[in-house]
């Protein structure tokens, strides 16, 4: 039976919560870790899902993974890095998307890889077509085999010039981890720039790493021989950061958010003023909340960085619900992340999606037949209702509008945001949120 929440709405979330490691950076570092001759420490570590996935896939590689049982924090050690039974990874690649991660730094270790077919969130087809034509043009063989696919380079990973069709996050890491160890210089034109990527980019300098960014999204990596360990601390979570922020403006609340960084969220700042939320920059956190009075429509695009990011347009959907007035969102980065607006529509809110791009510029998806924008019209009351949560960031939108909706509201699926936020029932419980839990396991 799987875990259920039931929710009391209409209680304003108020106090204060601790992010700690982002989701996005964490389980790309300690795939990095396989890539040194010697361990690597890994500070800040939240506990959740998507690094206990990757802690078994590495050691299922051979890599052995201690963990700080005070401060959480990982010390890896590759030393005796091997191949793995692929039937076992099956096992352990779960519902994670960082499995396809792993082919340079298995190659660059054992010579070869066996990467199960992808999971993640069903916001879109999330295909791996840049990740397999990047690892080609270093001079791998990549063969699909039933259940995923296996990659292998008997020559060595060499420099290359590479090109990205769109400034893919897991494509730009897929390369930073097979270059930094191949022959030779390599030159990704078109890549992602996000705060997750540049502390990547700063883990694997501290290993020993060439690599230059330049402002034209070209990044150049000169290859070496031999890495070394690091010891980083992760850069904070600006999702979930968001998200905190999104249900304090949602339930009319008020939340410190310990941790979050003004620097990765300058974009996101901009947009929460502009709806009418209030923040205050600490030298720890920031204090995010409801001023009082009504909230503002607004017209929004998600885009890469430093754009309005994709994984905080769902939890901000709910507070423009609330907005007095019709706000439109066009959603370019991902072809299908709207239908977490189903329940949302069962709850009261009145929102469309539609085809069309919505937004300033058309994008990939304009003429593909994909409901990649919405047009919200607020404020609604919204009542609770039985809700199955979808994906990550979906789920989390559906709790914070859960919290503010009249009535009782029954949540189920919430394993899923045990991916992506930390101890979030202990944190709702501390920001004086009314609901029971009911442990499925
Ligand atoms: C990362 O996903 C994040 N996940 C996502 O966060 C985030 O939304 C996304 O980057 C964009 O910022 C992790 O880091 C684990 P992409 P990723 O490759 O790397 C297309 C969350 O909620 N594409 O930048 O998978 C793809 O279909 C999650 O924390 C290809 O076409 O994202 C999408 O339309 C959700 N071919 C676009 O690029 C490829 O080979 C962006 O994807 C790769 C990507």
């Amino acid at each position: 039976m799987s875990s259920v929440l039931t929710v009391r709405g209409g209680v304003p979330l108020s106090g204060r919560v601790a992010v700690r490691g982002a989701k996005n950076l964490v389980p790309k570092a300690m795939v990095a870790a396989l890539l040194g001759s010697e361990p690597s420490t890994l500070r800040n570590v939240p506990e959740i899902k998507d690094v206990e996935v990757v802690t078994s896939l590495l050691q299922l590689h051979g890599v052995t993974v201690a963990k700080d049982p005070v401060t959480g924090d990982l010390t890896l050690d590759p030393t005796d890095a091997k191949t793995a039974p692929s039937t076992e990874i099956d096992a352990h690649a779960g519902d994670s998307r960082i499995p396809i991660l792993l082919c340079g730094p298995l190659i660059h270790a054992i010579g070869e890889a066996f990467i199960p077919d992808l999971g993640g969130c069903k916001i879109g087809d999330r295909p791996i077509d840049y990740h397999l034509s990047s690892l080609r043009s270093f001079g791998a063989v990549v063969e699909k085999r039933p259940g995923g696919i296996h990659i292998s380079a008997p020559k060595g990973l060499k420099g290359t010039k590479l090109e990205l069709p769109y400034p893919s996050v897991g494509a730009t890491e897929q390369v930073l981890l097979a270059a930094v160890r191949a022959e030779g210089i390599t030159e990704l034109r078109g890549a992602a720039t996000e705060p997750e990527i540049i502390d990547l980019i700063c883990v694997l300098q501290k290993m020993g790493a060439i690599i230059s960014v330049q402002t034209d999204r070209t990044i150049r990596i000169e290859g070496v021989q031999e890495l070394r360990g690091y010891v980083h601390s992760a850069l904070p979570d600006r999702n979930e950061s968001a998200s905190w922020a999104s249900a304090a403006l949602v339930t009319r609340g008020d939340i410190f958010v310990q941790g979050a960084s003004q620097l990765d969220m300058l974009t996101f700042l901009n947009t929460y003023r502009k709806v009418g939320g209030g923040f205050e920059i600490h030298d720890d956190g920031i204090r995010f909340f409801h001023p009082g009075g009504k909230l503002t429509p607004l017209v929004l695009e998600t885009d890469v960085h430093p754009g309005f990011m994709t994984d905080w347009q769902q939890p901000l959907v709910v507070a423009l619900t609330q907005a007095d007035g019709v706000s439109i969102v066009h959603e370019t980065v991902y072809e299908n992340r709207f239908g977490f607006t189903d329940a949302l529509i069962r709850m009261g809110a009145n929102i469309q999606v539609h085809r069309e791009c919505l937004g300033s510029v058309p994008c990939r998806f304009g003429q593909r037949n994909f409901l990649h924008s919405a047009v919200i019209s607020g404020p609604t009351q919204l009542k609770g209702t039985d809700i199955d949560i979808p994906d990550l960031r979906g789920g989390f939108s559906h709790l914070i509008a859960a919290l503010a909706a009249t009535g009782t509201s029954r949540v189920t699926g919430i394993e899923i945001i045990n991916r992506g936020y930390e101890r979030f029932t202990e944190k709702l419980e501390g920001l004086g949120a009314d609901f029971d839990f009911t442990d499925g396991n």
